[in-house]
């Protein structure tokens, strides 16, 4: 069965479309939930491939199961296997969801070499020819892939099904495959299609030409070159076409829905039966997949992939991409045309990376986005090899963005102002100008200039005061060993230098995980241990790589003895790593709390001090101030003096919210770190009444009842005065009304004052008791 239209002309595709069916550098094979996985080639320059979904989970090791693909040129998806183009020999490959059938070509096939192929369900297509010989042709192989009689194993054998005498003598460009059906685009114009199901289609007298064509199981879809508007024809005339006006440069289809990329911004639109609020907004993309329930994708920014859903019944989890940049086009040896550009390898700051192509003399054309989201202006227009650059529009500055952002002349001026303003707040007038100007990796090297020339003198200020504290010669059981030294400036880490130190971020080097990802120890080649903090896939996703930016820049000025400092960053192959000191002696939670050496009395004053110090220089000292947010024993850590630290500080730059009235939030959550630590018991703790550490504390504190608070599991130091102070302390600090609560300066003084005062003398002989909630010392009782 043949239906052959009139006079169709398919260019050979920019981008290829690469949903069930199509060919692509990222391809989904469908499949119910558990054989469902997805493809893509990857960003090494090798043309590896890498895969992920919940088919091959059974492993323990998907990622291993997968890892003995061969370096492919292209990927489509059939149902529960996917098939590539092999990138040295142009061979075709298809492998199944476990990645153990390799060898799902039939042996007439198999030495065959192949330009085009296209998965269906149960069947390849694949044109005959090079891959890598410039929009090479020639006639179609089709054979079936079917499970196995009594096994769940595939097997491949030639197909019958789709043997056409009709089209066998045909020369193709292009081919996509459905569900018993291929539709093919003929060298000199003009689309068959052939197979069982293709008269369901109706493809007849169709006249236009197309830059994309993309299969569902029973719709096939085109970009017409003319409209750029979507076509689609199935046995359905009633099938949803996305809203009209809307041009798309590619398009992916999964089972009842569809996804394009927009021509103009390169954002994503989809329309069937999906999910509108996963869609990924304002991120433009180069390649986009669909398998049944979930369509991923190769973000423009980064080259990060990210994945949408359709349906809820999917867990997300099974289908999180692994964080590795892949190839945002296929290689080919053709030269950009008109509307493309050349990407150019080294944006991605790749040390030794020059090209993402296996071969040099191959290069990837992308098509040019002309536009932004909503939000965005273009700052700088697609040239021959870089794509066009979106800004934010609180970044534009002047008349030629105005109209973007649809701002008028008045109101923009005000922004202008309000956001210098706020720079200014936050990084002192001698640098906003020039932040408003450059933002970006530039910026670095002259923030540590700045920086450096007044920086450590002020910076050591608190750690002075400790010394001179010594100096006086308070007598101390534990003297104070000095603090180390804070580092100088942010050095940049490699991958590869970081993956050792982490023996490749395996588990066993695992110090905490949180929703930012996680943290591992690690030990570099020079000895020093660090800390490593490695954002996952989705912060990375869902965090604006300029609000990173903007954050590192500023974690790189701020250093301090009672902080865990910075030491340096990565940022290769869209990696958001940031390294830190080691603090060995864990958290102060973990003491308190969670089994480790309980602390002495000389040790959780000084802490509580220390703590202070930390959080008075985020709130006063460091420049933009910063609000930490989350004050608890688990963000204190104590680092190889048993000096405490503050970690887990972030930005959230240019908010609206008062500073002033968040630093007093953060005074309470302090205030209740010192009440944990004055008791030793939790916030929230379910062995005593009330459970919240502050109705249960405040009440005793005001009624002269502190020693009532007081940790029994800690010999009492001779003069319980600091401690009784301490608990004065902390009572202020959370206080209801938030402004009669002192500020973190204030706190950190009377601290200081304590510790110095105090006379923590140790008595392990017992002689002080606590008894009805108040002190006694030895001399007081009979
Ligand atoms: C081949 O094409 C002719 C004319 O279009 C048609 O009559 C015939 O049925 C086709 N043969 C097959 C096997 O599809
Ligand atoms: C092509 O690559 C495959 C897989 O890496 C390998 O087995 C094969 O020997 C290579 N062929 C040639 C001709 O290099
Ligand atoms: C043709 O489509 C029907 C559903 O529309 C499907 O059940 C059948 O398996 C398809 N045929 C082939 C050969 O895939
Ligand atoms: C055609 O599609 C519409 C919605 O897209 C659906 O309501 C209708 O049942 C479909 N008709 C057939 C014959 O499949
Ligand atoms: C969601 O996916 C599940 C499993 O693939 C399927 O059974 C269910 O019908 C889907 N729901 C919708 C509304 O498509
Ligand atoms: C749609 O997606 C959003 C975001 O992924 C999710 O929170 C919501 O539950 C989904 N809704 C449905 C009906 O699937
Ligand atoms: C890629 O960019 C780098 C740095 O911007 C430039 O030196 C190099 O010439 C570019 N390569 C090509 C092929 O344009
Ligand atoms: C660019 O997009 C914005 C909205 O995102 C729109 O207002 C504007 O007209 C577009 N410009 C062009 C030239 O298409
Ligand atoms: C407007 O500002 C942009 C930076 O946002 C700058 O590149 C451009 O040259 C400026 N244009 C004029 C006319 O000043």
């Amino acid at each position: 069965m043949i239906s052959l239209s009139s006079l169709l002309l398919l260019l050979s595709l920019a981008i290829p479309a690469s949903g069930f069916g199509s060919m692509g550098p990222i391809a989904a094979a469908f499949g119910g939930e558990e054989d469902a996985f997805f493809c893509a080639i990857d960003a090494s320059g090798k043309q590896a491939v890498i895969c992920w979904g919940k088919g091959g989970r059974s492993s323990e090791n998907p990622s291993e199961i997968f890892s003995s693909i061969p370096p492919m040129a292209a990927l489509s998806g059939g149902e529960g296997f996917m098939c590539g183009i092999l990138s040295n020999t142009s061979q075709a490959y298809c492998w199944d969801s476990m990645g153990s059938a390799t060898d799902l070509i039939p042996s007439v096939y198999r030495y065959k070499s192949y330009t085009h192929i296209a998965a269906g369900k149960n069947h390849v297509c694949a044109i005959r020819g090079y891959y890598y010989l410039e929009s090479d042709s020639g006639t179609v192989d089709c054979w079936d892939i079917v499970k196995k009689s009594n096994s769940n194993s595939l097997i491949s054998q030639q197909s019958a099904l789709f043997y056409d005498q009709n089209i066998s003598e045909l020369v193709f460009k292009t081919v996509v495959s459905g569900e018993g059906f291929s539709c093919g685009g003929i060298k000199d114009g003009g689309l068959v299609c052939w197979g069982p199901n293709s008269s369901i289609l109706r493809i007849s007298k169709i006249s236009d030409s197309f830059v994309s064509l993309t299969s569902s199981r029973s719709v096939v879809c085109g970009i017409p070159k003319v409209t750029g508007e979507v076509k689609c024809w199935s046995k359905n005339d009633s099938f949803r076409v996305p809203s009209s006006g809307v041009q798309f440069i590619s398009m992916t289809a999964g089972d009842r829905h569809f996804c394009g990329i927009r021509e103009d911004t390169h954002g994503v639109e989809c329309w069937g039966y999906f999910n509108a609020s996963s869609v990924p907004k304002g991120a433009g993309f180069f390649a986009i997949s669909a398998s049944n329930v979930i369509t991923c994708g190769i973000r423009e920014v980064d080259l990060v992939l990210d994945c949408w859903f359709v349906n809820e019944t999917v867990k997300s989890s099974d289908f999180d991409p692994p964080l590795q940049l892949s190839s945002p086009g296929l290689c080919s040896p053709r030269s950009c045309s008109a509307g493309e550009f050349a990407y150019n390898a080294s944006a991605l700051d790749e040390a030794g990376l020059t090209s993402l192509c296996a071969r040099k003399d191959l290069h990837l054309c992308l098509p040019c986005a002309l536009n932004c989201s909503d939000g965005y202006f273009v700052s700088s227009l697609c040239t021959e090899n870089s794509n066009r650059i979106c800004t934010l529009c609180s970044f534009c500055q002047n008349s030629s963005c105005w109209a973007a952002c649809g701002l008028e002349q008045v109101e923009m001026h005000r922004r202008h102002q309000r956001l210098l303003h706020k720079i200014e707040l936050i990084l002192g007038p001698s640098i906003a100008g020039f932040l408003l100007i450059i933002i970006g990796w530039c910026l670095f090297p002259y923030l540590f200039f700045f920086k450096g020339k007044d920086g450590p003198k002020k910076q050591f200020r608190s750690c002075i005061g400790k010394k001179d504290m010594e100096a006086d010669g308070i007598a101390d059981p534990n003297p104070l060993i000095p603090v180390a030294q804070c580092p100088g400036e942010a050095q940049i880490f490699r991958l590869s230098e970081l993956k050792d130190a982490t023996n490749g971020f395996k588990e066993f080097n695992e110090l905490g995980r949180g929703s930012y990802g996680f943290v591992y120890k690690a030990i570099l080649t020079d000895g020093r241990q660090v800390a490593v903090k490695r954002a996952n896939a989705a912060t990375i996703i869902h965090t604006n790589i300029r609000d990173f930016e903007m954050e590192l820049e500023i974690l790189c000025t701020m250093r301090h003895c009672n902080i865990v400092n910075l030491l340096g960053y990565c940022t290769e192959m869209g990696e958001r790593i940031l390294v830190y000191e080691y603090m060995s002696h864990g958290t102060l939670h973990d003491h308190l709390h969670g089994g480790l050496s309980p602390l002495n009395w000389t040790q959780r004053l000084r802490i509580a001090m220390q703590a202070a110090k930390g959080l008075e220089y985020l709130h006063m000292e460091a420049n933009p101030p910063v609000v930490h947010r989350g004050i608890k024993t688990s963000n204190v850590l104590l680092d190889s003096d048993w000096g405490a630290r503050i970690s887990d500080f972030g930005f959230s730059n240019l908010s609206d919210k008062d500073l002033s009235e968040d630093m007093k939030n953060d005074v309470y959550s302090f205030g209740i770190v010192v009440l944990e630590i004055l008791s030793g018991r939790k916030a929230y703790d379910v062995d005593y009444s009330p459970q919240n550490i502050v109705e249960w504390a405040v009440p005793l504190i005001r009624r002269g009842k502190a020693a009532a608070i007081i940790d029994r599991y800690v010999a009492l130091p001779r003069n319980v005065e600091p401690l009784l102070k301490l608990a004065d302390i902390a009572e202020t600090a959370v206080q209801e009304n938030s402004s009669d609560r002192p500020t973190m300066a204030e706190l950190a003084h009377s601290l200081e004052q304590i510790v110095k005062e105090g006379l923590l003398l140790y008595h392990n002989a017992g002689l002080t008791v606590v008894k009805d909630g108040r002190v006694h010392s030895s001399a007081n009782l009979d």
